[in-house]
């Protein structure tokens, strides 16, 4: 049995949807199992990494975990299913980390934050493997908004190159790991085919909308000012912010190879991702 966490969000879902054909049983973890609208060939349990005791019934008869933890809170999160999985004796861990946790040069809280949590898996001794993937393509959906609103992208470091990454390969390249053996004691860094600066995201999604779209650059304290009045806690924004500017940096546009290696077919284009999600941009 695999217990897949964060099976409403974004990467847990593609996992599930990438298991399906092997024929492995599958238990899903969410904290609102009634609206959780999982496929019905998964078991749903409901679970809370922050609450130790609800984790209990995720992890019993479970050999296999795949782990996402989310925001400041991700190192406790990822300590309190790591030694549930122990206790209930599970074989191996699979954590949904970040790319820059390998790069001693980056150290933003987010990268922060996944650093403390692989040592705390670590620490709860149950063989691990890290998947640390770079930004992914689906960012791209904060963007809706102001594209259906405005025709326009509103987006800082206009500068920064990230290789971007479908969440749908890093389901892929984790169902690989959690079905085949020999991945325990490794960290995968995962990027995606080509390295893209916002301009150059805009310019596919306007292709693929058919239609032209602005992009214009704003300071990193706009973008912060905009996330927090859309709800965001200040400390998250912060966070965004800050991997923001990493994308200045080298390192955080690598090469496919490992991604290509673990998913055995070429790494998904920001096109084959912008053509599939278009439906999320119609006004
Ligand atoms: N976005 C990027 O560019 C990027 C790049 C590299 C790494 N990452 C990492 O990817 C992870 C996020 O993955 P994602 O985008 O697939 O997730 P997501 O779409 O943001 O969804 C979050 C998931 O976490 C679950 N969750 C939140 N709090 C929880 C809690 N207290 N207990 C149990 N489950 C909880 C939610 O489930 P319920 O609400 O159903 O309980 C949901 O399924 C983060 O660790 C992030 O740092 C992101």
């Amino acid at each position: 049995m695999i217990l897949v966490t964060g099976a409403t969000g974004t990467v847990g879902r593609a996992l599930i949807d990438a298991l399906a054909p092997t024929g492995e049983p599958v238990r899903a973890m969410t904290r609102r199992p009634d609206s959780a609208a999982l496929p019905a060939h998964v078991e749903v349990v409901a679970g809370d990494l922050d609450d130790p005791d609800s984790l209990t019934d995720a992890v019993r008869d479970v050999d296999r975990v795949f782990l996402v933890s989310t925001g400041p809170d991700g190192p406790v999160q990822d300590r309190n299913l790591a030694t549930a999985a122990a206790k209930a004796g599970a074989a191996r861990i699979v954590k949904l980390s970040t790319l820059s946790v390998g790069d001693h040069r980056i150290d933003d809280p987010i990268t922060r934050w996944h650093r403390a949590g692989e040592d705390a898996v670590l620490d709860g001794g149950v063989p691990a493997t890290f998947m640390r993937p770079t930004g992914f393509m689906s960012n791209a959906l904060t963007w809706a908004r102001t594209i259906a609103a405005q025709d326009t992208v509103f987006h800082p470091y206009a500068d920064g190159r990230v290789s971007l990454i479908d969440p749908r390969d890093i389901a892929a390249a984790t169902a690989t790991v959690l079905t085949q053996p020999g991945h325990e004691g490794q960290a995968y860094p995962l990027c995606g085919p080509e390295a893209l600066g916002p301009a150059d995201e805009v310019a596919a999604l306007a292709e693929v909308l058919g239609r032209p779209l602005r992009y214009v650059e704003v300071s990193p304290e706009a973008a912060h000012r905009a996330m927090t009045e859309h709800g965001m806690p200040a400390e998250l924004a912060d966070a965004v912010v800050a991997k923001g500017a990493t994308t200045l940096q080298p390192g955080v546009a690598g090469p496919d190879d490992e991604l290509r290696r673990l998913i055995a077919t070429a790494p998904r284009t920001f096109r084959e991702w912008a053509r599939d999600h278009v439906g999320a941009f119609v006004r």
